[in-house]
C-alpha cells in the first residue's frame, strides 16, 4: 500500500463531480487500499477520491481510526433517506488544513453503496458516522464543508482560504 498525495483547497478536482464506478475488481481494490492507507497516515476519519486527485465516486470512512472493524469502503454511495432531525457539529477536512467550523447536517441517514467488488449494501447510520458519510458524499459532488458555514464564518475564513489557494 502507498500513501497518495492530498489535493488541497484550490485544486480544481475538489470542485468536480466524481464519475460513477463500474470497473470493479483488482484496480479498484488496490485504489481502496491506498485510500485507506492515506486516511490512516493523514489521521482522518474519512477520505474521498477527489481528495487524492481522482474524480470518481469512491470514499472510505472510519469513525474509529484505530478500529479496523468500523472501516467502510464505499463506491457510488447514495443517500436515500435523511432524518428531519439535524445536528450541529464542528468539522474539518484534510484538504482544507487549519480551518474548522460548525456544520448542520441530518442526524441520521440511509445510504446505498457498493464495495470494491460491486456488491450492494444498505446502511443506516447516525451521529458521527452519518456526518462523515454526508461530508464524503459532498466531496463526490464537488461540495466542501466550508460551503455549509454561516455567512459570518465564511467571511472570517476568507483570508485563510486565499492563503491555501495561493500556497498550493
Ligand atoms: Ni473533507
Amino acid at each position: 500500500m502507498s500513501k497518495l498525495a492530498l489535493s488541497i483547497y484550490g485544486d480544481k478536482v475538489l470542485r468536480e463531480k466524481g464519475e460513477e464506478v463500474d470497473d470493479f475488481g483488482e484496480k479498484i481494490r488496490y485504489f481502496f487500499d491506498n485510500m485507506v492507507e492515506t486516511m490512516i497516515v493523514e489521521g482522518g476519519v474519512g477520505l474521498a477520491a477527489p481528495q487524492v486527485g481522482v474524480s470518481r465516486r469512491i470514499a472510505v470512512v472510519n469513525p474509529e481510526p484505530e478500529n479496523e472493524k468500523t472501516l467502510i469502503r464505499m463506491a457510488n454511495p447514495r443517500i436515500i433517506a435523511t432524518s428531519d432531525e439535524t445536528e450541529t457539529m464542528e468539522e474539518g477536512c484534510l484538504s482544507i488544513p487549519g480551518i474548522r467550523g460548525d456544520v448542520i447536517r441530518s442526524r441520521a441517514i440511509e445510504v446505498l453503496y457498493q464495495d470494491e467488488e460491486g456488491k450492494e449494501y444498505k446502511l443506516e447510520a447516525e451521529g458521527l458516522l452519518a456526518r462523515i458519510i454526508q461530508h464524503e458524499i459532498d466531496h463526490l459532488n464537488g461540495v466542501l464543508f466550508i460551503d455549509h458555514l454561516s455567512t459570518a464564518k465564511k467571511l472570517l475564513i476568507k483570508p485563510k482560504l486565499r492563503k491555501l489557494r495561493e500556497g498550493r
